[in-house]
């Protein structure tokens, strides 16, 4: 068991085409290769030209991999929703999940986009790849 365990969620606004699914691919194959050698899971999505990304691991290892994120220059405006000690993990078992937010209600796709809290996010995003709920709220 992880000593120590977080929960990040941010957003950012991407610099790369949302239909370059070469440039998507390579972010998605980079990130599960590391995050599964450094025991982080979690879900990035790709709503509207945004990315919105939750992240848990040990609080080192998730400080490690945002210095990264935060100096990526594919996306801009990394903006923090939340960061918490957390006892057990949400996204166990996805080094990196790929939540489709297409199937989202508007409510909550603004949550997820605009204005939503970091738990918000995090409960829809988890909602989205657990199915097989396909519009929430
Ligand atoms: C939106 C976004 C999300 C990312 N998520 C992760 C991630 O979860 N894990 C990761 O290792 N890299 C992620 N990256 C890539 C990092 O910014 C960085 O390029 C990568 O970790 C460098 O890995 P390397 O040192 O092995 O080349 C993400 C990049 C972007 C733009």
């Amino acid at each position: 068991m992880v000593k120590d365990l977080c929960r990040l969620v941010y957003r950012s606004e991407s610099r790369i085409d949302h239909n370059d699914d070469v440039a998507l691919d390579g972010i998605f194959r980079i990130s599960v290769k590391n995050n599964l050698r450094d025991r982080i899971t979690g879900a990035l999505a790709l709503p509207d030209g945004k990315f919105v990304q939750v992240i848990e691991g040990a609080r080192r290892d998730v400080a490690a991999l945002m210095v990264r994120v935060r100096a990526d220059d594919r996306h801009l405006n990394v903006t923090v929703l939340g960061n918490r000690s957390v006892t057990a993990r949400l996204f166990e078992g996805w080094a990196m999940a790929r939540p489709d937010p297409e199937p989202l209600s508007n409510q909550a796709f603004r949550i997820v986009t605009e204005d939503g809290s970091g738990v918000q996010v995090t409960g829809i995003l988890l909602g989205m790849i657990r199915g097989p709920a396909t519009a929430w709220l």
